[in-house]
């Protein structure tokens, strides 16, 4: 659960009152239903950046209130609000509607430490290398009004109309040829245009998958990826990756034991490991597909994004039988407002998928299609791409010279050739949610490696973004992290020698 609470450092109002104030009115709103848990004060503190004992506070006056209670081993739990308030009298309102009763579909535990993740980043004065999102400051804004402007002003009257399912033929076109250029042979009926690729994800699970039903997925894997399939009730079967993508010789005996609906990869620039599959494993992957005949779901948002040699072709450049759904975006080439993404599938799939999308929002924004088509066709795709892979190989330098500079022993991490991320691994004992509460308090973010776990792991890793931020907050938000390490380590320091001086019984 995240909590939507700011805390006002300017204000004369003490900052545990201001959190009280603001969680009793959530409350009262029946936004906080009877029943709810409220936030671990520990994590509601990193959130906001203010001291556990501030949070406790201001838990202890709404329980003093009776307005929520402590439960051994749940945490502060909201309370029915007492009854006098609930009926008849004049100050008095009814009792608010307990809206997650109504829910058809409970949402999975990791959520909320996406949430509150989120909630952390949305604060202004954090340094967040948690998005997975390109540079504001380098995003054509001139160029995409310019031809935003254009289409609209040619061609208003037709554009705001609605358009096919699939998606504006000229855009599909275009995108046929973009497709091209990275190897992969698509005719514009092969292709589905979405609202970005996130919805790529979830037509394909609502196509393919029912609850039980086996989806390979790579560890660690993309997080809205692991959301979507959760959320259709599939059996996860993780398969571990090294520096060559994933482990392929362990996927056969997952095929033939569990015979998966689908297999997931991300094979270029993993988001998070930034790992690119090796040619080699491509085609393995892609031949074992085809002998225990099972569908692959080839998502690729980062592979236009190399910065020294470019990446093996998609696999779906090999597919020579159809097996191979390919998803791509302009949500980390261009900007993801823009809500655009699009898959090259076989016939029959593009038109399942069309039906549900249908279903779903009719179409994807025709203002943007026609914007794009014209945006590719005066070259500007072409250019940004260029702009990007001059200008984010800097980040990345600069990120990884502030991690040697600022960063005690005590972590590894990647060297990536492209994409977006860092993946990077402490110390035996160490866990990335415990940096995290630390790096909240110095007001830097990360994501933890349990995010992109589809089992118990991750516990010891994180990703790090490099390309949302510049260069100077890069060298600040690195110099933080270090400074969360040290503390961490410092704090493992004093427990073993805490441990050193204690006395065991020999038993
Ligand atoms: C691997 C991967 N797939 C899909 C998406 C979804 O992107 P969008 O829906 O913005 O196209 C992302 C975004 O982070 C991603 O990293």
């Amino acid at each position: 659960l995240s909590v939507p609470i700011n805390v006002n450092r300017e204000s004369d109002e003490p900052l545990y009152l201001q959190i009280e104030s603001q969680i009793r009115s959530l409350i009262r709103l029946g936004d906080l239903p009877a029943g709810t848990r409220l936030p671990p004060e520990r994590t509601l503190a990193t959130s906001l950046g203010v001291n556990r004992t501030t949070v406790s506070t201001a838990y202890q006056e709404l329980a003093a209130d009776g307005l929520v209670e402590g439960q051994v081993g749940r945490g502060t739990i909201v309370c029915s609000l007492p009854d006098g308030r609930m009926q008849g009298g004049e100050d008095s309102f009814p009792q608010p509607l307990p809206w997650s009763e109504f829910f058809s579909v409970g949402e999975g535990g990791q959520d909320s430490l996406v949430r509150d993740l989120v909630a952390l980043c949305a604060r202004e004065d954090v340094i967040s290398l948690a998005a997975g999102v390109p540079a504001p400051d380098l995003y054509p804004i001139e160029r995409f009004a310019a031809v935003t402007d254009q289409v609209l002003k040619g061609h208003g009257s037709v554009l705001l109309q609605h358009c096919p399912t699939e998606g504006h033929l000229p855009f599909r076109e275009a995108l046929a040829e973009l497709a091209a250029g990275r190897g992969v042979a698509a005719s514009p009926g092969n292709i589905l245009v979405l609202a970005g690729s996130q919805q790529g994800l979830d037509l394909i699970a609502r196509a393919l998958l029912k609850p039980g039903d086996p989806v390979v997925v790579e560890v660690p894997t993309y997080l809205g990826a692991l959301n979507v399939f959760r959320r259709a009730g599939a059996r996860l079967l993780g398969v571990p990756m090294d520096e060559d993508g994933m482990r392929t010789d362990l996927l056969e005996r997952l095929l033939t034991r569990y015979r998966p609906q689908l297999i997931y990869t991300l094979p270029t620039f993993q988001n998070p490991s930034g790992v690119v599959m090796s040619q080699e494993r491509r085609r393995a992957l892609l031949s074992l597909a085809e002998r225990y005949q099972v569908p692959v779901l080839e998502d690729d948002p980062y592979g236009e994004l190399y910065y020294s040699e470019r990446p093996p072709a998609p696999i779906k450049s090999l597919d020579r039988h159809g097996h191979v759904i390919y998803l791509s975006t302009f949500s980390k080439i261009l900007f993801p407002g823009v809500r655009i993404g699009w898959l090259v599938a076989p016939r029959p799939a593009v038109d399942r998928l069309g039906l549900i999308k249908q279903h779903t929002d009719l179409h994807s924004n025709t203002l943007a299609q026609w914007a794009l088509v014209e945006f590719i066709r005066r070259g500007w795709l072409q250019e940004h791409l260029a702009a990007l892979r001059r200008a984010y190989p800097q980040r990345l330098q600069a990120m990884l010279a502030a991690l040697r500079e600022y960063v005690p022993d005590g972590l590894r991490w990647n060297h990536p050739g492209g994409g977006f991320f860092l993946w990077c691994h402490l110390a035996a004992g160490l866990r990335s949610t415990d940096l995290l509460a630390e790096a909240g308090q110095r007001r830097v973010a990360f994501v933890q490696g349990e995010a992109f776990h589809a089992d118990e792991g991750g516990q010891g890793s994180f990703r790090l973004n490099f390309t949302y931020q510049n260069v100077p907050a890069i060298r600040e938000g690195i110099e933080r992290l270090g400074e969360a390490l040290e503390v961490l380590l410092a704090d493992r320091r004093e427990h073993r020698a805490a441990r050193r001086g204690t006395v065991r019984p020999i038993v």
